[in-house]
């Protein structure tokens, strides 16, 4: 019997997604990609069925770059329910989603983006597919993608942030291992981060070096109870977290991030 199998990647042009595909077809499986470039907008879930007919199992890696909470709660939440609604009509085994260690309790303004995660994680397991959610911490590159939005005139505000970033890569891992695996039970958990716990103004100080970008980093307060909590550690791995991957350090010298 062979053990080849089909697997669709919703958001498999993204960042993760794009890793999870090679990663697949790499180990002999047929990956599905779904994203609106290849003709599947997973928001109104047309043609999902049919796209889904034949899949084993679904990786969830879609995102949005908007910070408000209405719309990354409305993306995420229907991504979700699409996903789970053609999933269980198509037969498909098990839905793996990429969330966000530490989310809990949090969101609004800068931290709108948790707001949808907390919703997609809701909605996935409100389904019938059986789940299993995969929370990471931040990526080692995440910093460089703060400088890309957030630095204007080469300042850069960022809050007092600590972190306990992670290689992409080995997400990536985790989530084909989870797509893999046989459920063993309906809603699956488990937390993953990288080896060191770091401040944020740090790690892009150190990316703006390594790109040879001039950047001032300034510490800006930022107000709320997410922010406070964010401020003590919330965002690092949690007690039940498995440590992967490489350091920041490791990653920095590998991809010698360009502007
Ligand atoms: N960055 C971090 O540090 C970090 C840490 C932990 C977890 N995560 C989570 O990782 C996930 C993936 O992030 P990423 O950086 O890989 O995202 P990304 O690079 O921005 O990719 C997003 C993907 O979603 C697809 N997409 C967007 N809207 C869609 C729609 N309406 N229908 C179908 N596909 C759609 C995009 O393709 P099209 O544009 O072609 O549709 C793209 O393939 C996010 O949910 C994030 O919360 C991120």
């Amino acid at each position: 019997m062979s053990n080849r199998k089909r697997i669709a990647v919703a958001g498999g042009t993204g960042l993760v997604g794009a890793k999870v595909v090679a990663r697949l077809e790499a180990a002999g499986h047929d990956a599905v990609a779904l994203t609106r470039r290849t003709g599947i907008d997973l928001t109104t879930g047309d043609g999902l069925e049919e796209a889904l007919r034949g899949v084993d199992a679904v990786v969830d890696c879609t995102s949005l770059e908007s910070r408000k909470p209405a719309e990354t709660t409305a993306f995420f939440r229907a991504v979700a329910t699409n996903l789970q609604r053609a999933g269980a009509a198509a037969g498909v085994r098990r839905i793996v989603t990429l969330s966000i260690v530490g989310i809990d309790g949090l969101g609004g303004g800068a931290f709108g983006h948790y707001d949808g995660k907390r919703a997609q994680e809701a909605a996935t397991e409100a389904g019938e597919v059986p789940t299993a959610i995969l929370r990471a911490t931040q990526f080692h590159g995440f910093a460089g993608q703060l400088i890309d939005w957030m630095a204007v005139g080469g300042v850069l505000p960022c809050p007092k942030q600590p972190v306990q970033t992670v290689e992409v890569d080995a997400v990536a891992d985790e989530l084909v291992a989870l797509a893999l695996e046989e459920p063993t039970e309906q809603h699956a958990r488990k937390d993953v981060a990288g080896p060191d716990k770091r401040m944020l103004a740090d790690l892009a100080r150190a990316i703006a070096k390594a790109r040879g970008q001039r950047l001032l980093v300034v510490r800006v307060w930022l107000p709320g109870a997410t922010a406070k909590k964010v401020r003590k550690g919330v965002l690092q791995a949690s007690p039940r977290a498995e440590i992967i991957g490489g350091t920041f350090e490791e990653w920095l010298a590998r991809e010698r991030p360009a502007r």
